[in-house]
């Protein structure tokens, strides 16, 4: 049994890694921390957990998570895993962390997009946590930047097209939409019910920090510098995530041709499911689950490719990627313990 803690248990992303760590076949989850509900038990917090999970949360003391646990996963908001992080793999952890400090290979654009880093000496050794693309490197890594929501869901059926150079990488152009859980559980006015449940808006239009993130992956890929025009948008659901993104080929090709590109890329990873001609993702198709679904369709009039693709923001896009890394680090199938499919309705 590989032994687990989660620092961060009580927020969205956590509860998440508790959720499905608490049944995975390979986990013995050893802690869960928080700061405000330490002492309390888990299913007071979250009482869907009642009978099922009733340990109590504790606070974080680096020694005592590092003495239970082999793999610690920090679900904390950016900014507080760089001053832990270090310490928890100096104590022979190995750490999958979902905030944005890891993603950066290169600390100077993380400064760009964030603030001063504290532990610049660990971003060239982090790996990113794509899971179906760098599988190989996680698989020896001590430390994973999980990725962000959006760039895994607009990553995924971008990067085998990229890799082949068919994208011209001058003329990208995202348009995605996020259900009000990619902002985290803490109380907010933009996040309020009244505030966005008949609305629907863009933010951050032009300056989200995820652009930075998907630009430097898809730099790394070595096909040139991308200009990425990126709009992401609030939809009032709780959950999930769709990108539709419009891409110019860098010379013609046929739909059928594109999809078999992706869908060669992932045939052995099937959370990534390459729909057939004439099926497009629904937010409701991936709900709860580790799914990244992608539609294909090229423009006949305008030669235009246009890539739409879904995930659940929580799971494919925070704690499911995070705990798929965990079995890639741990030699076992990568698929452990998140094979759970949506409800119906
Ligand atoms: N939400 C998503 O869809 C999503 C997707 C991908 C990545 N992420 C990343 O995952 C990380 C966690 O996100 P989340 O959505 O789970 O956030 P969240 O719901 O706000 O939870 C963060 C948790 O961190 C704990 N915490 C400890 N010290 C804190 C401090 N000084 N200030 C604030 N919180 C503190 C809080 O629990 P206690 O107060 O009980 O300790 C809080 O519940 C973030 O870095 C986020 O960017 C989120």
């Amino acid at each position: 049994m590989i032994r687990v803690a989660v620092v961060g248990a009580t927020g969205y992303t956590g509860a998440e890694l508790v959720r499905i760590l608490s049944v995975h076949p390979h986990v013995e989850l050893t802690m869960i921390t928080s700061r405000q509900y330490a002492g309390q038990p888990f299913s007071d917090v979250f009482p869907s957990f009642f009978q099922r999970l009733d340990c109590r949360l504790e606070s974080y003391e680096p020694k005592k998570v590092a003495d239970v646990a082999d793999v610690v996963f920090t679900a904390l908001p950016h900014k507080l895993p760089m001053a832990i992080v270090p310490e928890l793999l100096g104590e022979g952890c190995r750490v999958v962390d979902l905030s944005a400090d890891f993603r950066f290979s290169d600390p100077d654009l993380y400064e760009k997009a964030y603030e001063p880093h504290k532990a610049r000496a660990f971003c060239s050794e982090a790996v990113y946590g794509l899971s179906e693309v760098f599988a190989e490197k996680i698989a020896t890594a001590r430390l994973v930047g999980n990725p962000g929501c959006y760039p895994t869901c607009i990553l995924l059926p971008l990067v085998p097209l990229v890799q082949r150079g068919w994208v011209d990488l001058s003329h990208l152009i995202c348009d995605a939409k996020s259900g009000v859980s990619g902002a985290g559980r803490s109380v907010s006015l933009a996040t309020h019910y009244c505030e966005i449940a008949q609305g629907f808006k863009a933010y951050k239009v032009g300056m989200h920090r995820h652009r930075p993130e998907i630009t430097a992956i898809l730099e790394g890929l070595g096909q040139g510098r991308p200009q990425l025009t990126f709009v992401p948008h609030l939809v009032p659901t709780i959950r999930g995530m769709l990108a539709t993104t419009y891409v110019q080929l860098s010379e013609h090709r046929q739909e059928s041709e594109v999809r078999a590109c992706i869908t060669e890329a992932y045939a052995h990873h099937s959370f990534v499911r390459v729909l057939p001609e004439g099926r497009f993702p629904d937010l409701a198709f991936v709900r709860g689950t580790n799914f990244c679904d992608i539609a294909v369709r090229l423009d006949p009039e305008t030669g235009v490719l246009i890539l739409i693709s879904a995930i659940d923001n929580l799971v494919k896009g925070a704690a499911g990627q995070a705990i798929q890394n965990m079995n890639i680090m741990c030699g076992l199938d990568e698929r452990s313990g998140l094979e759970a499919l949506p409800p119906v309705i």
